[in-house]
């Protein structure tokens, strides 16, 4: 199995140079890589400066996508305009833009409006909670599976991507860091949502990371028993050093 470090840079930097030089540094510790992808989701105005610096193993990604192909959406990128400008990949239902107001079902739209731009979708689940007592976080990312790739072809699960981010364990307010246990049990049952979905083939082809406060001390341990394909840091993508932790870790996992 493909192995991937999505690095997602959110609304940084501030500059196009500094832009540019981020992906570059990025990309040295790529050159050498035979299973690793790694992805950068770079803020769209800097999507054609990034155009061409990507590389066989380091890929361009969108932070958003449009719910339509064209038409009157102000403010709104489209598939096909993402794709002419090398965009290989896209975060959709990443927690920050569910917290901006986009459910389920514009996320299905999203999602449905890069497979057909030809470009991989980087589906973000994970529940805002976790109690104790219960396991309702369960059902929470079961709901978000099943109403975000409802109506998807069983094929197009052999390139989607999933990433799995505990909202709780995102960013630098983030309440705790995940365990490699938690990860572990929810790729189990995200693959077992997707067996039900669409089948036992299809649900395995899909990759499923992991993202939230992934850094160089606990990447080692997600990528090992963390029942994952690959990695999503946030924060830990604006330092190219960083990232080639991350990326050394991921091309020597099993
Ligand atoms: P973080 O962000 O690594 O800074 O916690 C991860 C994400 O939001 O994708």
């Amino acid at each position: 199995m493909k192995k991937y470090i999505v690095g997602n840079w959110k609304m940084n930097p501030i500059t196009r140079e500094e832009a540019r030089a981020l992906f570059t540094e990025t990309k040295k510790y790529t050159t050498k890589l035979k299973k690793t992808n790694v992805i950068l989701c770079v803020p769209s105005v800097y999507i054609a400066d990034c155009k061409a610096l990507v590389s066989a193993r380091c890929l361009l990604g969108a932070q958003n996508i449009a719910h339509e192909q064209t038409g009157a959406y102000t403010g709104e990128v489209s598939g096909s305009m993402l794709k002419k400008l090398g965009v290989s990949h896209v975060l959709v239902g990443h927690s920050e833009r569910r917290a901006l107001g986009e459910n389920n079902l514009c996320i299905n739209q999203k999602i449905r409006q890069a497979f057909k731009a030809d470009i991989i979708p980087i589906f973000c689940i994970g529940e805002k909670e976790r109690s104790l007592h219960d396991a309702w976080y369960l059902h929470a990312v079961k709901t978000q599976i099943e109403e975000g790739l409802v109506g998807l072809k069983p094929a197009q699960l052999a390139t989607l991507i999933i990433a799995y981010e505990p909202v709780w364990a995102i960013g630098k307010d983030a309440k705790r860091e995940a365990t490699p246990y938690e990860s572990e049990e929810m790729a189990i049952y995200i693959r077992k949502v997707l067996s039900d979905m669409f089948g036992p083939a299809s649900a395995k082809k899909v990759a499923v990371l992991y993202g939230g406060s992934v850094n160089e001390k606990n990447a080692s341990l997600f990528l090992q028993s963390g029942g994952v394909d690959g990695l999503l840091p946030g924060r830990v993508s604006l330092n190219p050093k960083s990232m080639a932790t991350l990326i050394e870790n991921a091309e020597t996992s099993l």
